[in-house]
């Protein structure tokens, strides 16, 4: 293969913080042989009380980063950068870049049984409307419920994802919208996987689950394979995992999220 083999590259994967760090998880699952690049702005996270600029701003010096290390894609893994930045930064760079909700709702709406949405991110990815209008475009008449659910991220970054406070939390955000009688939930923001077993035992099987993070590691397969960008050499795949502030609690968190070895973490200077 010659060294120029851009299928060689790896894939730069970014998100606001360690959230991303799911769909880590999930393309590596799905796709064991790929390097990738891991940017988290733990500096300035969360981007989801952020305004619209900023989050662009950040969107671009996060993909700007990812491009200095060869990245043959980049993957958006946050809900919030996604619904502000996507469109920008699939104009402005010349790599594939995919991002998180076009996927979830492919998904979604993949159950022709599908009626009533709800979904569950944080303030600005729900203010930006962007599910709701990808929903909506796709199967008009659906009926969509969404809620900004902010105090979720705290919690799970604190790791209390089977804390009784957090339970309660759930509950309150929960009610209006079983009370819509939904039939799935989307989890709209790449925190939100750590509470898959929580969710399950307080939704049962009455409410169909979606994240972000195994729907976009899938979505990124593909495109990876149209755009004949899959690496297919034996050599060890490399993870690097850089954050903007490296702290314990952040070491911590990534290796909760992540679930697995990774090597050190690095420091990161946009
Ligand atoms: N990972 C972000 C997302 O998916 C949530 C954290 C933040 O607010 O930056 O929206």
């Amino acid at each position: 293969m010659p060294a120029s083999d851009p299928s060689q590259a790896p894939l730069g994967v970014f998100d606001s913080g360690v959230g991303g760090l799911t769909v880590v998880r999930a393309l590596r699952e799905l796709m064991p042989q790929e390097s990738i690049v891991y940017l988290g702005d733990t500096a300035r996270v969360p981007y989801g009380s952020k305004s619209p600029d900023t989050i662009r701003r950040f969107s671009v010096e996060d993909t700007q980063f990812l491009m200095g290390h060869g990245v043959k894609a980049v993957v958006v893994a946050c809900n919030t950068a996604t619904a502000h930045a996507l469109p920008l930064l699939q104009a402005t760079f010349r790599v594939p870049v995919i991002g998180v909700i076009e996927p979830g709702v492919e998904a979604t709406l993949s159950d022709p049984r599908c009626e009533r949405v709800g979904i569950m991110g944080t303030a600005g990815t729900i203010r930006s409307s962007a599910y709701q209008y990808a929903l909506a475009m796709r199967r008009p008449g659906l009926q969509i419920h969404a809620s900004a659910t902010p105090l979720l991220v705290p919690f799970i970054e604190e790791g209390w994802i089977d804390h009784p406070a957090l339970k309660l939390v759930l509950r309150q955000y929960l009610e209006p919208l079983l009370e819509k009688g939904i039939d799935t939930l989307m989890l709209g923001c790449t925190h939100y996987p750590l509470l898959m077993p929580v969710l399950k035992k307080m939704l049962g099987k009455k409410v169909r689950l979606v994240d972000s993070a195994s729907t976009c590691a899938a979505h990124t397969l593909r495109v990876l394979e149209e755009q004949k960008l899959l690496r297919r050499a034996r050599s060890k795949p490399v993870l690097d995992i850089y954050l903007t502030d490296l702290s314990e609690q952040a070491e911590a968190m990534t290796r909760r999220f992540l679930g697995a070895d990774f090597g050190r973490v690095k420091k990161a200077s946009l």
